[in-house]
């Protein structure tokens, strides 16, 4: 093992933003959802607010899920803690509130709970300040077996691994299409694991990835039949919106498919 990776056991489901098709995304509501659900890991976007408040979102703006405008980036806590996060998604989720960094790790200890947090970098945001503001926080609250930092950014994952002490540290790489110089991206982090969108991944990209000892985890997979093969070809993990589908069909299918956690 290296020495960098704690000693994390992944689960082949993982709530994309909580569990959003039952709650709000990125919200507490969506969290306690998985967790209702039987879900032990989320995905959870981060960034940070004008004032630096590091709050769980994933937008530039706040337009498509709350009651009002404006840019993560100028908004303040005063204000963003006043928005109203859950009416759009359904009445039942009216009055829910933005969620600060804070108080969802204390949600997820409290409910004991593993999380990816994606280090969300929207144009033109300061890479530095929100590592700086994030990684201290995650490092006292979360074990970290319980914690993997993830990005799109590779500035980001470096600030990452050169932070303090973070020497027991799972990062994972995002990546869009997986690039030929993957490899080299992942190993200048010393990455714990490749996240990649599954329609772009060919065959032999993840008999590479695996070949050389990541994990490999896809990101958003909505459609379980779908997804099926992939499971055989050494796939660890599945980011979806709706874990409770995903469950059920790989329960269902526990005999067929090749994953090591998908027999319960
Ligand atoms: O971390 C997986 C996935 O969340 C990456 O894309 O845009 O949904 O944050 P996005
Ligand atoms: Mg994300």
């Amino acid at each position: 093992m290296h020495k960098t990776h704690p000693n994390i056991t992944l689960a082949p489901i993982i709530g994309h933003r909580g569990n959003s098709a039952a709650a709000p995304e990125n919200t507490q509501a969506a969290v306690i959802a998985a967790h209702d659900a039987g879900i032990g890991w989320v995905e959870l976007d981060v960034q940070l607010l004008g004032d630096g408040t590091p709050v769980i979102w994933h937008d530039k703006d706040v337009a498509r899920c709350s009651d009002g405008k404006g840019n993560i980036g100028r908004l303040h806590w005063a204000q963003a803690s006043k928005l109203d996060v859950g009416g759009w998604f359904g009445d039942a989720f009216r009055g829910e509130r933005m969620a600060s960094l804070p108080s969802m790790l204390t949600l997820l200890n409290a409910l004991d709970m593993s999380v990816n947090i994606e280090l969300k970098i929207n144009p033109g945001r300061d890479v530095k300040a929100l590592v700086e503001r994030v990684m201290p926080l995650l490092r006292s609250a979360l074990s970290p077996e319980r914690l993997i930092v993830s990005s799109f950014d590779a500035q980001a994952l470096a600030y990452c691994r050169h932070y303090g002490n973070a020497r027991e540290l799972a990062l994972g790489k995002l990546f869009r299409a997986l690039p030929a110089d993957w490899r080299t991206q992942c190993q200048s982090i010393d990455a714990y694991s490749v996240h990649c969108h599954w329609p772009r991944l060919k065959r032999y990209q993840i008999s590479a990835v695996r070949d050389a000892g990541y994990p490999l985890l896809c990101y958003t997979v909505n459609d379980p039949s779908a997804f099926h093969p992939y499971w055989a070809l050494g796939v660890s993990s599945v980011f979806t919106d709706d874990p409770v589908t995903f469950q059920r069909y790989l329960l269902n299918h526990s005999n067929e498919l090749n994953h090591p956690n998908a027999r319960k």
